[in-house]
């Protein structure tokens, strides 16, 4: 079933020198969740953040939910540094694990939500037969790495697609799409079904979060 529709600003783009400035503006300004994107250097070619930077925003006093987008590999040695950090979601990408199933147990046993991430060629298949067992389904609209890329309007009917298969089962299970999202085509994701909107160049560039995060939410709700 289709959740309350919400931005998760990614900190990819905010400045990172004050990052827990700027996580409290975003969640001033209306953003619901905080998207965390962690990168290694080897699954995609870049390198970011861990569990020391989110525990640092929790001892900061975020305590909005932390969606942990992981785009590493190995996945299931760190779960529990981000358990122990405080993360609310941990998402990865099946291909970075061995045994899928292995590691969604091992991100509930750590009492964390569970996302499993499809890149823009990945079709939902590989995702459906975990679906029941997910809290979140995180379709790539980029191909990770970067913050800043152009939206592949190619993954909007696996959108829909993923909405059908989410309503089918009735359960609470968020629909996140990630990459290229702005105030230009945010209601375009959410018309083919979408209920969770990642977004970081869109609002950390922009001059006012405030102005930003309402003019996307406005065209998200109702
Ligand atoms: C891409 C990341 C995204 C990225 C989105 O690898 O997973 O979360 O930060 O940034 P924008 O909104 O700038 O495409
Ligand atoms: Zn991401």
């Amino acid at each position: 079933m289709k959740q309350t529709a919400i931005i998760a600003p990614s900190i990819l783009s905010a400045n990172f020198a004050t990052l827990g400035e700027e996580v409290t503006q975003v969640l001033k300004a209306g953003a619901s969740m905080i998207h965390f994107d962690v990168m290694d250097n080897h699954f995609v070619p870049n390198l970011t953040i861990g569990p020391l930077v989110l525990s640092s925003l929790r001892k900061h006093g975020i305590t909005a939910d932390i969606d942990v987008h992981l785009m590493i590999e190995p996945v299931d040695r760190i779960i529990e540094d981000f358990a122990k950090a405080g993360a609310t979601y941990i998402s990865f990408h099946p291909e970075a694990t061995p045994d899928v199933r292995k590691t969604i147990d091992l991100i509930k046993q750590h009492q964390m939500k569970v996302g499993l991430a499809l890149n823009p060629d990945k079709p939902l298949e590989n995702a459906l037969e975990f679906l029941p067992d997910l809290d979140l389904l995180l379709l790539m609209s980029v191909f990770p790495g970067f913050g800043g890329q152009s939206f592949i309007t190619d993954v909007l009917p696996k959108i829909t697609e993923a909405r059908q298969a989410i309503d089918a089962l009735n359960k609470p299970i968020r629909l996140e799409v990630d990459g290229g999202i702005k105030a230009d085509n945010i209601a375009n994701v959410a018309k083919h079904g979408a209920d969770t909107f990642v977004a970081g160049s869109a609002i950390f560039q922009a001059d006012n979060y405030q102005t930003t995060i309402n003019d996307m939410l406005k065209q998200i709700q109702g």
